[in-house]
């Protein structure tokens, strides 16, 4: 009996980062992401395609070793497949992630609830990223919008859902290449050392908005939203995150009609940004028009058709 398993991508609309240190976060997730595949085998395994980096190879065995363990080994031989951008800030480690470890869970009668799915996912999310926050794999573990926060010192962080009266679109627009997250984080972390009162500043104001933003999505307030969505874009800009085609991504969302846009994940030099709109389609006709790689979703609200 072949099984299936799908680990959705993300997006943080408000306060990557500073939830490293220990302040909330806002991330949805989003259509795309990783399906794992399981084929019975006679041992637990994972089939990697041909011509992938031998550190990209290294990392992936050794993040599929901690799942394999964490779910007592079961026969079965794993295939990957996905539809989002690696190392784009749209949370592909951590759906590949989920996609494991629901599958692995599954193929070994074990209950795949999403706490259960977040343990084993977070296992290889520290394959990937050292010391992650959380935020990626809890998000797509639960499949929806949620605030997200781990205090400092504790092991896993909470969630909580979030839900909006209004229909919560957003564009995603990719901007050129990054670098990946871990060497990002760490140097921002150097330099929070160095000057720690103007750093801390910043994450504690990070925080707040995150709060408003949050209070403004369950009043279904998009406008409010869209507001602090461009205040956190020049807080992570100050915390130097951003950079000259992350900005003109930015400011061209906004042309389009963006209520709000920043830049979403860890950025960088590049990376994915992110546009609330009230209505995105005409957005992504014209961004598509001009040759940007651009898709988009819908993150809480009631569906429509
Ligand atoms: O760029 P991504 O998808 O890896 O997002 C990382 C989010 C950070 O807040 C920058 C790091 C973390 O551990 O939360």
């Amino acid at each position: 009996m072949s099984l299936r398993a799908f680990g959705p991508g993300k997006v943080i609309l408000l306060g990557e980062h500073a939830v490293v240190y220990g302040h909330p976060a806002l991330a949805g997730s989003i259509s795309r992401g990783v399906t794992a595949h399981g084929a019975p085998a006679r041992e637990c395994g994972l089939a990697l395609p041909a011509g992938l980096p031998v550190a990209v190879r290294r990392q992936l065995r050794a993040a599929f070793k901690v799942a394999a363990e964490l779910t007592g080994r079961p026969a079965v031989r794993v295939t990957l497949e996905r539809d989002l951008p690696t190392s784009m800030g749209l949370g592909s480690s951590a759906a590949l992630s989920v996609a494991t470890a629901r599958l692995l869970l599954q193929a070994a009668g074990r209950r795949a609830r999403p706490a259960e799915v977040a343990h084993v996912a977070l296992g290889m999310e520290r394959e990937f990223h050292g010391t992650p926050s959380g935020v990626d794999h809890t998000c797509s573990a639960l499949g929806t919008l949620i605030e997200y926060r781990r205090r400092p010192g504790a092991e896993a962080g909470r969630a909580r859902v979030v839900e909006c009266p209004r229909p919560l679109h957003v564009v995603v627009a990719l901007v050129g290449e990054r670098s990946p997250t871990r060497s990002t984080v760490a140097a921002l972390r150097a330099r929070r050392e160095r000057w720690p009162a103007r750093y801390g500043r910043l994450f504690a104001e990070v925080g707040r908005v995150v709060h408003e933003g949050v209070a403004a999505v369950e009043q279904g307030d998009l406008e409010a939203l869209g507001d602090v969505m461009n205040v956190n874009q020049g807080l992570l800009s100050a915390l130097g995150l951003s950079s000259p085609g992350i900005d003109a991504m930015v400011h061209r969302l906004r042309q389009e009609g963006a209520l709000g846009a920043k830049l979403t994940g860890a950025g960088g030099d590049g990376g994915a940004v992110v546009g609330l709109f009230e209505r995105p389609e005409r957005g992504v006709r014209r961004l598509t028009a001009d040759g940007i790689t651009c898709f988009t979703s819908q993150l809480a609200g009631p569906l429509e058709r």
